[in-house]
């Protein structure tokens, strides 16, 4: 089989294309043959040593992935040879043979194909888990949603427009403006050094919006605080990209909620995963939730996507074609 390994933590050039040994499925496991895997943020995150330290190099990255079962081990019942199903949240996805425990797997439907079905595994579940739990976004509301034309933003935004919202999209460079509109983004405003939340406060009437949604790194932090109104929400969710160091809780303005919203909290049983997924692909077969798919490249030019994507040139999901 190949994949893509980190070696060490690093940069892009510490991912290598190699041959592996093929291995059977043990008990509860699932082999998989790859038709796309998907690229995130997290898995930069893994290749400069900010997770899974605890298994030891050389690790084959990615986390998510759809493709067509090969074979199927001890006790797995639901899955059969030349079923297609997609995984999310299981390591070593970067590869044309992926071993997955049945838990994480779920079917994909006739009306889905497996690149639509790999782009909204780990980006759409954390979309639908910040939109329909973190905060219930409710008709009127208005949101500010960061990298309104990445992966997480296109689709929270459709997520917020489809649950009666009003979406300001933060950008950082104006070609990415017709994208997040086509989203469904209300008004987009472009910036890289933190100063929008004067322009959100404007477009939001004056009072600032209800729930801001930020994993954008630190630069963002503070004019998300002050684009919310009083008891605002602050949804922030990017571990990779950083955060605004230890905080004093007294400092917090306009008796805001804030918290961290992990996608794993939303998918912690495999029951779950599949009423998640289920809803997403039923959006999706509905033609109300549409996925962008950016950039694919061949699996061996996985540090390429990775380059792509800290650029901050992309936009929509980046897929790993084995
Ligand atoms: N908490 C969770 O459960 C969870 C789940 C998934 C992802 N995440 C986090 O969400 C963020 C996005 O990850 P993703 O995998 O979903 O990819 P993504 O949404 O496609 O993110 C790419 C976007 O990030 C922005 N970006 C790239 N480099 C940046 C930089 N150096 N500084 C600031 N912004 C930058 C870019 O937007 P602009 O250039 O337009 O700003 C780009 O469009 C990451 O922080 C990731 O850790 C968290």
């Amino acid at each position: 089989m190949k994949a893509v390994v980190m070696n060490r933590t690093g940069g892009p050039d510490a991912l290598e294309f190699v041959e592996r040994p093929e291995t059977a499925p043990t008990s509860g496991q699932v082999l998989v043959e790859v038709a796309a895997a998907g690229v995130n943020f997290m898995d930069i995150g893994v290749r400069q040593g900010m997770a899974w330290t605890e298994t030891p190099n050389p690790k084959v990255l990615g986390v998510e992935g759809a493709g067509r079962v090969l074979a199927v081990g001890d006790g797995v019942e639901h899955f059969r040879p030349g079923q297609r199903v997609a995984w999310v949240y299981t390591p070593g996805s970067y590869t044309d043979r992926a071993m997955v425990p049945a838990d994480a797997l779920v079917p994909i439907p006739d009306g889905i194909d497996d690149r639509t079905a790999a782009s909204v595994m780990m980006q759409g579940l954390t979309a639908s888990h910040f939109a329909t739990e973190f905060y219930p976004v409710q008709p009127g509301d208005v949101a500010l949603v960061h990298a309104a034309a990445g992966g997480v933003g296109l689709l929270l935004t459709q997520i917020i427009k489809l649950r009666g919202g009003h979406v300001i999209g933060r950008v950082s460079s104006a070609d990415k403006i017709a994208v997040a509109r086509e989203a469904g983004a209300d008004h987009v405003i472009v910036d890289t050094e933190g100063r929008f939340a004067e322009e959100v406060v404007r477009l939001s009437g004056g009072e600032g919006v209800h729930v801001v949604y930020d994993g954008s790194g630190p630069k963002t932090f503070q004019g998300s605080l002050d684009s919310l109104r009083r008891s605002g929400t602050f949804c922030w969710y990017g571990p990779v990209l950083g955060g605004p160091g230890p905080l004093d809780i007294m400092s917090l303005p306009k008796s805001i909620k804030i918290g961290y919203a992990r996608f794993f909290d939303h998918i912690h049983t495999p029951a779950l995963l599949r009423a998640r997924i289920g809803q997403l692909f039923d959006w999706i077969v509905k033609g109300d939730l549409k996925i962008r798919i950016g950039r694919v490249y061949p699996l061996a030019e996985a540090a390429c996507a990775h380059a792509d994507m800290e650029s901050r040139a992309t936009t929509g999901k980046l897929l790993l074609i084995p």
